[in-house]
């Protein structure tokens, strides 16, 4: 196992409910991050998903899961952690969701999309991963993946009098970042990711074997003002995820 898939067992399973209840029962409007920032942007490039073989690759706590499904989507899963996977069966028990890695996607069959909602960036080596998704899809099938906006990915934040704001450094590092995260018990973690430049992405997707169909920068919904008005009022402005389409030649 790979450094990386240890690191998010272990973050992944110490926070997994407080994660989970952070998007559901304490944000039952939904959490600014995602029911109101990355999600609607991912939903739109699934487009019409009934009938659909969809793999939901980091399936999570299931939240995905469950609204494909309610949608007419055939949809099974998988996520390396066992907590997060425990919340996704315990929330949709009809469902085929498994322990695994992107690194070894636990599936035989092939799939008409593979969704990867916000969990790429945990994997070091997309040339690995590109290759598994690949076996799973089905020729012309497509991979959808949101993940941090590359430049976002870069930013630092600085003290300038008693504001903070945030510049943009070391773009072209690429590696190990992180950011604040909480455990189930409220303990603060740093939760790690990787960090890709846009030139880095765009050829991983080509060399093997993919075609770009559509992109989009994520913009926070309209309710998320009321709801976060901070945080609506930054990422309305500045870029955080995105999102992309990917298909296989
Ligand atoms: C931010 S959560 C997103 C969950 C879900 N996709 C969603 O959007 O609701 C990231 C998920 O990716 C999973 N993950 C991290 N590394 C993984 C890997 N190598 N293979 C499969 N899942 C992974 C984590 O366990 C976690 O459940």
């Amino acid at each position: 196992m790979k450094q990386e898939e240890r690191e998010a067992i272990k973050n992944y399973n110490s926070s997994a409910e407080a994660y989970h209840n952070w998007r559901t029962k304490e944000n039952p409007q939904g959490w600014f991050y995602n029911e109101l920032l990355e999600m609607p942007s991912t939903l739109s490039l699934l487009g019409e998903v009934r009938d659909k073989k969809i793999l939901d690759f980091g399936c999570g706590t299931g939240i995905y899961a469950k609204i494909l499904t309610r949608m007419g989507a055939k949809l099974k899963g998988f996520d390396i952690s066992k907590e997060m996977l425990d919340i996704a069966k315990r929330d949709n028990p009809i469902l085929d969701l498994r322990l695994g890695s992107g690194y070894n996607i636990p599936f035989k069959e092939k799939f008409d999309i593979v969704l990867a909602s916000l969990v790429v960036h945990y994997l070091k080596d997309w040339n690995n991963m590109f290759k598994e998704v690949s076996r799973v899809l089905n020729k012309g099938g497509y991979f959808i993946f949101s993940t941090g906006n590359p430049v976002a990915e870069a930013r630092k934040k600085i003290k300038i009098g008693n504001k903070k704001i945030s510049v943009l450094d070391n773009y072209f590092s690429e590696g190990k970042i992180y950011g604040p995260w909480r455990s189930n018990n409220g303990k603060k973690i740093r939760m790690h990711s990787y960090h890709k430049t846009y030139e880095t992405i765009i050829k991983t997707i080509i060399i093997n074997n993919f075609e770009i169909i559509d992109y989009k920068d994520c913009f926070p919904i309209k309710k998320a003002k009321k709801l976060f008005p901070k945080a609506y009022a930054e990422y309305s402005k500045k870029p955080f995820f995105c999102v992309w389409k990917v298909r296989k030649k």
